[in-house]
């Protein structure tokens, strides 16, 4: 497992590169509404797919920008997503990352999140722990949603009768405070780095959750869908939290009528 968390890792700071290198020349296109690729976004996923595939050639990808190598014969699938939070990167907000999952034999096993602004490499394998620049991550310690930072993802293009929308709305009362950030994989990283208490969302894709879900897993925090049942990646639905009764009340709260 160290030999991939080693390759994502160089994989992760060659996707950082990219999008430094780009950061002062990208042009924007919008792909729906509010939903922005640029340069950056293409060239990041081609560096780590080429770094990746040149080791690995007989392994599976899956990207966010049209890469989908499917290897029925192999155990392994790359989850990639080269520049999660490509708005606030527009923007110059300093809050994206580089995001990179895999998993093994249907498991996410290895996750791998670089944020470049910051040089925060967040890494975690199963069994081996999670870590933020070689030091061991730990979870938050806060117990109670009134004392809790909560985070949700919105989808792209929403409005005010999204009921995720009405969701965040109905948490703001219970929560010290909920925020919305514009990058899911840091979310799930600031999770497992205690900065954040939790954080939902029905809304995501694989690339933006597979490694994010590795690293809270890996410092005790619990992942589930947002009504409890067990979590799937394909799935868009992820509650994830620093694994204490914060979990259950939020729960509790998204039972409830909206
Ligand atoms: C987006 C971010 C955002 C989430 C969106 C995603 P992108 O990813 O993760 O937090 O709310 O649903 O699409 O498009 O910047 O890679
Ligand atoms: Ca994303
Ligand atoms: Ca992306």
């Amino acid at each position: 497992m160290l030999e991939f968390l080693q390759a994502a890792e160089e994989a992760a700071r060659r996707g950082g590169h990219v999008l430094r290198a780009w950061s002062s020349k990208f042009t924007v296109r919008e792909k729906s509404r509010s939903n922005l690729v640029t340069e950056a976004d293409f060239a990041a996923q081609q560096a780590i797919h080429d770094f990746l595939r040149g080791r690995y050639p007989h392994h599976g990808f899956h990207g966010e920008e049209g890469l989908n190598e499917v290897r029925p014969d192999s155990p392994y699938r790359w989850i990639i997503d080269p520049l999660d939070g490509t708005t606030n990167y527009v923007h110059g907000f300093p809050y994206f990352a580089v995001s990179i999952g895999m998993e093994y034999e249907g498991r996410l096993v290895v996750g791998a999140i670089f944020d470049p602004t910051r040089d925060e490499m967040f890494l975690a394998a199963q069994g081996g722990g999670a870590t933020l620049n070689r030091r061991p991550l730990r979870r938050s310690d806060v117990t109670e949603l009134s004392q809790a930072m909560v985070v949700a993802s919105l989808p792209v293009a929403t409005s005010p009768d999204d009921v995720a929308v009405k969701r965040f709305l109905k948490m703001l009362p219970h929560a010290q405070t909920v925020q919305r950030t514009g990058s899911a994989a840091l979310n799930l990283a600031y999770v497992a780095a205690g900065r954040l208490d939790g954080f939902w969302s029905t809304s995501l894709k694989p690339w933006d959750m597979a490694a994010g879900v590795v690293l809270v897993e890996e410092t005790g925090g619990s992942v589930t869908r947002l009504d409890g049942g067990p979590f799937d990646v394909n799935q868009p639905n992820l509650l994830a939290t620093n694994g204490s009764g914060i979990h259950q009340e939020l729960m509790h709260h998204f039972a409830e009528r909206i």
